[in-house]
C-alpha cells in the first residue's frame, strides 16, 4: 500500500451510489432515479431496502424454485467454502462434480446421460450449440453446420445464443452473429389460441416450418433445432397440442440433433423434473441452469444424449475429446449448492408440486380475463403469461407501469413487451396465489 494511502486512513463506502453499475437489461437512468433495491429474501418474500416484504411472484428471475434463503442449501454452500473453495476440472476432478452430474443424468429423461457444466444459461447453450456442430463433424458429417431457432426465442445472451434466439432488441444492434443461422416461426397465435388454459389447440402445423427449412438448405448441412419447450422470456408461449411431437419426428428423417432449452422449464416449472417429460417429448441435448442451484450460485448443465457422448470418444484415449470449458466449470461451491437443492426439491415433492397446484393457478389467473386491456392469458404449471393491450404509440409503457405500480403494491412481477409473466416459487401457498391474482388484478385496473 502506497504512503498516501496509508495515510487517509478509513474511507467511507460510497452505498448510496448507484452510477457505477452498468445494471443489465435494464432502463439505466430511469433505474436510478427511483430505484428498487432489495436487501433480504426469506421464502417467498424479498424484505426491500425501506423494510417492506415484497411477494416474489416470479422465483427472482425464474430460478428460486424452492424459495429463498432455503437452510439446508445455505449450509451446504457455507460448508462447501470453507473446505474446497475451488478446484480445477481441467484434468482434475473433484467427487461432487461427479456425484451431481450422476443425480442430474438419473432424473433426466432417459437417454440424457452425460452433463457438460457451465456457469449460467447462455453458456450452457453455447455449449449444446458447440457440442452439435462437434459431434456431427466427429462422424465426418462437418458440413452439417447450419443451427435452427426460432422467432421470439430467448437462448441468453452470448453470440450463439442471440443468433439462434429471435427477440429482436437483444439482436439487431450487435451484428451478423453467427452465419448459417435460420429460424422457425414462432407460435404465438392470440387469433386462434387466445384465453387457452394449458396446450393451445391450434399450430402444430407450425413445426412444418423445419421440413421447408430442410427442403431450402438441404438437411445434410443443418446440425441442430433449439427450442424452449415453453417460451419463457418472451412473455410465455405455451407450445401447441403436437407441436413438439412433430419437430421430433422431423428432426428424426433428417438426422438433425433436437435441442431443448430448459433453462426456465428445468426443475419443476411446469409440473415434472423436465418439460420435456411433461410433454413426453425427448431431445437429444437439453440446457439448464437457474434452478439447478435454486439461483444461489451460478451454473449451468448441458445434458446429452450417450449417442452424443460416445461419437466423442473414438478417438486416440490421450486426446482431449472436446475443446471447451470454463474455469469454472463444475465449481465445488455450485456442485454443493445443487446437491442441496436437489435434496430440498426431492425432500418436498416441489419438481411434481405445479401439476397438483395447476388447476388452482390457472383458475385464479384466468379469473383476470375480463379486466381492461387484458388480451390474452396463457397458463401451464406454476407459470402465467398475461398478455395487455399496447398503448397506442407507447409498447411497453402500459405493462411497465404495471410492473413499477406492483412493486410498489408489495409484489414483484416480470415484464416483457405488454406481457407480464409470473412464476412463483414452487412452495407458494394457495392464499398467496390468491394475493398475487388480487393484487395484480388491482394494479391491472390502476393501468386501464
Ligand atoms: C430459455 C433460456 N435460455 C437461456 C437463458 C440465459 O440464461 P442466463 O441468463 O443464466 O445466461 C435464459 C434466461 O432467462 C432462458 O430463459
Amino acid at each position: 500500500m502506497s504512503e498516501a494511502l496509508a495515510d487517509a486512513g478509513p474511507r467511507p463506502v460510497a452505498t448510496n451510489n448507484l452510477e457505477a453499475f452498468w445494471m443489465p437489461f435494464t432502463a439505466n437512468r430511469q433505474f436510478k432515479s427511483a430505484p428498487r433495491l432489495l436487501a433480504s429474501a426469506k421464502d417467498m418474500h424479498y424484505v426491500a431496502t425501506d423494510g417492506r416484504r415484497i411477494l416474489d411472484a416470479t422465483s427472482g428471475l425464474w430460478c428460486v424454485n424452492a424459495g429463498h434463503c432455503r437452510p439446508k442449501i445455505v449450509e451446504a454452500i457455507q460448508a462447501q467454502v470453507a473446505e474446497l473453495d475451488f478446484a480445477p476440472t481441467f484434468q482434475f476432478g473433484h467427487p461432487k462434480a461427479f456425484e451431481l452430474a450422476s443425480r442430474l443424468a438419473a432424473m433426466a429423461p432417459s437417454g440424457l446421460d452425460h452433463v457438460f457444466f457451465s456457469n449460467s444459461g447462455s453458456e450452457a447453450v453455447d455449449t449444446a450449440l458447440k457440442i452439435a456442430l462437434a459431434y456431427h463433424r466427429a462422424r465426418g458429417e462437418g458440413q452439417r453446420f447450419r443451427l435452427i431457432g426460432r422467432e421470439r426465442g430467448y437462448h441468453g445472451v452470448g453470440f450463439g445464443g442471440i443468433s439462434v434466439g429471435g427477440m429482436v432488441a437483444n439482436r439487431k444492434t450487435f451484428g451478423p452473429g453467427l452465419p448459417a443461422v435460420d429460424h422457425l416461426r414462432h407460435t404465438h397465435d392470440p387469433e386462434r389460441n387466445a384465453f387457452s388454459r394449458g396446450l393451445p389447440e391450434h399450430g402444430a402445423e407450425l413445426a412444418d416450418d423445419l421440413e421447408r427449412m430442410v427442403a431450402l438448405h438441404g438437411a445434410e448441412t443443418i446440425a441442430a433445432v433449439i427450442v424452449e419447450p415453453l417460451a419463457g422470456s418472451t412473455g410465455v408461449l405455451v407450445p401447441p397440442k403436437g407441436y413438439l411431437e412433430r419437430l421430433r419426428a422431423i428432426c428424426d428423417r433428417h438426422g438433425l440433433l433436437l435441442i431443448f432449452d430448459e433453462v426456465i422449464t428445468g426443475f419443476g416449472r411446469l409440473g415434472a423434473p423436465f418439460a420435456s417429460e411433461r410433454f413426453g417429448v425427448t431431445p437429444d441435448i437439453m440446457t439448464t441452469a437457474k434452478g439447478v442451484t435454486n439461483g444461489t450460485i451460478p451454473m449451468g448443465a448441458t445434458l446429452v444424449s450417450s449417442a452424443i457422448y460416445d461419437a466423442f470418444m473414438q478417438g486416440p484415449e490421450n486426446m482431449i475429446d472436446l475443446f471447451h470449458g470454463y474455469t469454472y466449470t463444475g465449481h465445488p461451491i455450485a456442485c454443493a449448492a445443487a446437491l442441496a437443492t436437489l435434496d430440498t426439491y426431492q425432500a418436498e415433492g416441489l419438481l411434481t408440486r405445479a401439476l397438483q397446484l395447476e388447476t388452482r393457478w390457472a383458475d385464479a389467473v384466468h379469473s383476470l380475463k375480463g379486466l381492461p386491456h387484458v388480451i390474452d392469458i396463457r397458463t401451464l404449471g406454476l407459470v402465467a403469461g398475461i398478455e395487455l393491450e399496447p398503448i397506442e404509440g407507447q409498447p411497453t409503457a402500459r405493462a411497465f407501469s404495471a410492473f413499477r405500480k406492483a412493486f410498489d403494491a408489495g409484489m414483484m412481477i416480470r415484464t416483457t413487451g405488454d406481457i407480464i409473466a409470473l412464476s412463483p416459487p414452487l412452495i407458494v401457498s394457495e392464499a398467496q396465489i390468491d394475493e398475487i391474482v388480487g393484487t395484480l388484478a388491482d394494479v391491472i385496473k390502476s393501468v386501464a
